[in-house]
């Protein structure tokens, strides 16, 4: 290689390696530290930046690049790989008398008569066991049984708060060597779970019950860019060198891990006595409900590593550590009666009517009950005594009957039928063959429509602020609006005959309306409430069709080529347009004036007209990255070979696709020239 082109080729290397270290420094800001210093556009330019030059130079891809943690290519499975050394898990105690006597047992067997311990928040997720080596995460692994657990590297890594890298001056300054391993909580933030929630119930999937099971979820999806997108966070409680805990006090352990940039729960305290866990025990169990996360108690963990490693521990759990449960926000009380409530897809979800009763200082009057087999599940009848339990953020759930000796399980009970008629509407109610969830299936149903306008004009869709519960309940008993289309020829006067409203309120509604006009194409779309078409679907529609004209127009087929869009989601969108009153609101929102154009993603015309099929394993791109860089050059990409292909991209272990291909003459390239090709 001439002398030149090898200056150039290092000059880039340096640009990319100072990118990354860069937008380490800020993820470590924004992720960890919650205190970012540029905006998130400017954050968006240097990502930008590194992801342009290691598209151009994808040699110089690693995996701790800041770019890697997207997520990539679905996987079969999980593999399983042995622990450094066991996972353990915690004993329990739930009042105070059985933490002093825990504490008794540690001063007997140590002959100790003072005793420093760490107080941490218990926090409620899974454990996970992150690998360095040269200070780089090489594996990512689950609990599993506490010998045993599931390599999840390729989720792990999409999570922000872990980092992929840490340079070595920063290792050695925190004190911690090149090849340790860290063991910490992976959890689901409350908002996060929310909104994952929500995205769920729009498109009519199952619900997940707390931020616990989601995260369990979510760490073991196949495919990674799910786990990307929903955004877990990571605390880190251990770091061991060769299974065994490295610094010679938990403190240090602490310290070390958050000077070496893990993110490390701040509300830990070191403290001299039982007394002051207990006082600090007590000072969270009121504070809890102010975290964007859900704890389940207080960890109190004996300081010093000497200590701990002489009391050992029993069976899966340390007797140097132990941990204090605050008791579940639960109360017990009567179930009066189920309803069932219909929602915006028409699904019929049955609610649980409770006497009323105050959980963690919040009267609960209602429940779900989610589904029928869950009241199966339960064996619950109306009459019964029930457990009902409230999470953080969660709506609250019946645990169980409860028929114990102060409440006995009635003699008078009556069973929950599902209603084979539409409780707003009386329609016929259809249970689709395979499907748990029983539906009204007129589209005109009048609670479908007051959830359909409700969706239309909340925060993430349209964003009519003022436009809840109580004006969409009015506007739809009126028959003031009918569909969403209505809204956009609502009148000041209209309002004013509502209850509540006077002139001024009446105003700001008309000019929320009027500001919505303004929102981007994939918003209107999203707000049509097409079924399985959720706030993601609705953007990547939006930047491959770059109009809702042409989206109408498109067929089942061309709608699967969109990202992420299968058949299901594709007929599903057929289906909505192929119906005249649909295409009617879309035209009667065309002429309102709402935005009906988008920014469609700019194709290059390198490969326009040529189709290509991948096979094997790629090097540099998961298969749906390639796909996607052929596509926004202009390509095609299909799924067998046969004499319209123009190129097979071969990785490594490329099979069948292969032999076709020589067969019918078609030209074999790999990667490299791939792009090659793409200019
Ligand atoms: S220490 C030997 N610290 O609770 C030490 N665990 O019920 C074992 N957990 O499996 C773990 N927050 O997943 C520790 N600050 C914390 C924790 C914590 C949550 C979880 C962890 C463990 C479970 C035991």
């Amino acid at each position: 290689m001439p002398a030149i082109a090898k200056d150039k080729d290092k000059d880039i290397e340096k640009r990319v390696d100072s990118l990354r270290e860069k937008i380490r420094h800020h993820e470590y800001l924004y992720y960890v530290l919650d205190r970012p210093e540029i905006s998130d556009l400017q954050f968006d330019k240097l990502m930008q930046q590194l992801k342009d030059l290691e598209a151009e130079h994808p040699e110089l891809i690693t995996p701790d690049s800041p770019t890697q943690r997207v997520g990539g290519k679905p996987r079969e499975g999980f593999v399983k790989v042995p622990h450094s050394s066991p996972v353990l898990s915690l004993d329990n105690t739930y009042n105070e008398e059985e933490l002093r006597a825990w504490e008794r047992r540690v001063h007997e067997l140590s002959g100790l008569s003072q005793i420093d311990y760490v107080c941490e928040l218990k926090l409620d997720g899974m454990s996970l066991a992150l690998m360095y080596e040269d200070g780089k995460l090489f594996r990512g692994i689950t609990r599993g049984d506490g010998s045993v657990g599931e390599d999840v590297t390729l989720n792990v890594r999409t999570v922000r708060s872990v980092p992929l890298s840490i340079p070595p001056e920063k290792l050695k300054k925190a004190g911690i060597p090149p090849d340790f391993e860290v063991r910490g909580e992976l959890l689901m933030p409350l908002a996060a779970f929310k909104k994952m929630n929500e995205e769920r119930e729009s498109k009519g999937l199952s619900l997940f019950a707390n931020p616990r099971n989601a995260t369990a979820g979510t760490v073991r999806q196949l495919e990674s860019r799910v786990t990307a997108e929903r955004r877990l966070d990571y605390f880190a409680y251990a770091l061991l060198t060769d299974g065994r805990t490295f610094f010679d006090r938990h403190s240090k352990t602490l310290d070390a891990l958050d000077a070496a940039s893990f993110k490390v729960n701040q509300s830990r305290k070191l403290v001299h006595s039982i007394d002051e866990a207990w006082e600090f025990i007590q000072q969270w169990e009121g504070k809890r409900d102010s975290l964007p996360y859900e704890i389940d108690g207080i960890v109190i963990k004996v300081d010093r590593t000497a200590l701990q490693e002489e009391l050992g521990f029993t069976g899966k759990a340390p007797r140097w550590a132990i941990a204090y449960k605050y008791a579940a926000r639960a109360g017990i009380t009567k179930l009066e009666d189920i309803r069932v409530q219909v929602g915006r897809t028409g699904k019929l979800t049955p609610v649980a009517m409770l006497a009323p009763v105050s959980i963690g200082g919040t009267t609960v009057r209602n429940a779900t009950l989610h589904n029928m087999d869950e009241i199966e599940r339960l064996g619950v009848k109306i009459g019964d005594w029930v457990q009902v339990e409230r999470g953080g953020d969660v709506i609250p759930k019946i645990a169980k009957v409860v028929d114990d000796k102060d409440h006995p399980r009635p003699r008078e009970l009556w069973e929950f039928i599902m209603p084979d008629k539409c409780p707003v509407c009386g329609t016929k109610v259809v249970r689709t063959e395979g499907e748990v969830d029983y539906r009204c299936v007129n589209a005109n149903c009048p609670a479908k429509l007051r959830e359909t306008i409700l969706h239309f004009a909340s925060r993430g869709v349209m964003n009519i602020d003022g436009m809840g519960d109580a004006l969409v309940t009015q506007l739809t008993e009126k028959g003031l609006v009918e569909n969403v289309a209505d809204i956009y020829s609502l009148t000041k006067k209209d309002l004013l005959g509502l209850e509540r409203f006077a002139d001024k309120s009446a105003q700001n509604i008309i000019d929320e309306i009027e500001n919505s006009k303004k929102l981007p194409l994939e918003r209107v779309i999203y707000g049509l409430g097409i079924r399985f078409v959720g706030e993601r679907t609705a953007q990547f529609l939006a930047e491959h069709f770059g109009s809702m004209e042409a989206l109408e127009k498109a067929s089942v087929e061309e709608l699967q080529n969109v990202n992420e869009v299968g058949p299901r989601i594709a007929e599903s969108i057929a289906e909505f347009f192929s119906n005249p009153a649909n295409r009617k609101l879309v035209e009667r929102l065309r002429d309102a004036g709402l935005t009906m154009r988008g920014q469609k993603k700019q194709r290059g015309i390198k490969l326009a007209g040529k189709t290509f099929v991948l096979t094997g394993t790629l090097a540099h791109f998961s298969r749906d990255e390639a796909k996607k860089l052929i596509e926004d050059a202009g390509g095609k990409v299909t799924g067998s070979v046969s004499k319209k292909t123009d190129y097979v991209v071969a990785g490594a272990d490329a099979g069948s696709k292969l032999d076709k291909a020589r067969e019918l003459g078609i030209s074999v390239i790999d990667e490299k020239q791939m792009q090659e090709l793409m200019g």
